[in-house]
């Protein structure tokens, strides 16, 4: 936190198949795993780019997780496919020992190019999509305590319009 990668939207990948894309991954792969991540973003580990990872078989962080296939998104898009939210216990490798409740979209559908450049898709629910919402605000210089203040400024901001509507 405070790095200035953590807070600059990620270029994104335009070569693939390159030794410097597959050292990247390995990675962000090896430094999840060490820190018992779920997931972890390129800009958390010095790289501007929009690169994400995720993906473990058991998880120490989140004991009751189901199993999640070790997956890599690269200049990933999200579209939510209801207008479900919910609220949900979030931490982030990059605050460390922060936690809090984020309210993000329930399904989502995910459009992204895997490490060679083919484009795939995948929908989700749940804790992955959780995951991959926290990952990809990392592309976009957002931290999970970003979503707080933005969260707490439109409480403020509905409670001074009731009290004082807006004129014209
Ligand atoms: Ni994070």
């Amino acid at each position: 936190m405070g790095h200035p990668c953590l807070q600059q939207p990620a270029a994104p990948v335009t070569a693939f198949d390159t030794p410097e894309l597959q050292t990247l991954v390995a990675d962000l792969f090896d430094t999840m795993a060490a820190e018992n991540g779920a997931g972890l973003a390129a800009p958390q580990i010095g790289v501007s780019l929009a690169v994400v990872a995720f993906g473990f078989d058991v998880n120490p962080r989140y004991p009751d997780a189901e199993p999640v296939p070790r997956t890599v998104l690269v200049n990933p898009g999200i579209t939510p496919l209801s207008d479900e939210m919910e609220e949900g216990w979030e931490g982030c490798l990059s605050v460390p020992g922060i936690f809090a409740d984020v309210t993000r979209s329930n399904d989502i559908c995910v459009r992204a190019l895997d490490r060679t450049g083919q484009p795939f898709e995948l929908t989700t629910d749940g804790l992955l999509s959780v995951c991959v919402q926290h990952e990809m605000d990392h592309l976009d210089g957002l931290l999970f305590l970003d979503r707080l203040v933005s969260r707490r400024n439109d409480l403020f901001r509905r409670k001074v319009y009731q009290s004082e509507p807006p004129k014209g």
